[in-house]
């Protein structure tokens, strides 16, 4: 099992880099908080985490910013490896959309530090 999640996680790092691209989006911006709804509903979360750290998770971290609205539709559509495709029959354009624009919402502002936990600073 160990040696099959290092397998995905080996082919997601390698294969990462090949799948920049900087065109402009071929898709109409969306609305982030419907997108985190659907982000839920259609389980991205339990591949890539609830925040898109993926900290121990199967897939990679989404909460970075190299990713563009073009990379992401285009992983939802065509994944790379081993992500499962989401056609336009279980996700609309209009829901990508949607899902796209929390996904990319989530690299913006600064990332979460200890210091920012009341908690842990006492
Ligand atoms: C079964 C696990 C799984 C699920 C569910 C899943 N992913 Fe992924 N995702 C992966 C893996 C593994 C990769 C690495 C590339 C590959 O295997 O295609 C990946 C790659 C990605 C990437 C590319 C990241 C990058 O830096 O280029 C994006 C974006 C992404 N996923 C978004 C989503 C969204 C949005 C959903 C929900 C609609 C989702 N994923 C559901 C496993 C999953």
């Amino acid at each position: 099992m160990t040696r099959f999640i290092l397998a995905i996680a080996l082919s997601a790092a390698l294969a990462a880099p090949a799948f920049a691209q900087t065109a402009a989006p071929v898709i109409a911006p969306g609305d982030a908080a419907r997108g985190k709804d659907i982000y839920m509903r259609d389980a991205c979360y339990t591949c890539h985490g609830t925040t898109g750290a993926s900290t121990s998770f199967v897939g990679p971290k989404l909460a970075h910013a190299g990713l563009t609205a073009n990379r992401i539709l285009r992983q939802l559509r065509q994944p790379q490896a081993q992500m499962p495709a989401y056609t336009e029959k279980v996700l609309s354009d209009k829901d990508a959309a949607d899902l796209i624009a929390y996904v990319l919402s989530l690299s913006e502002g600064p990332s979460p530090s200890g210091k920012d936990i009341p908690l842990l600073n006492r």
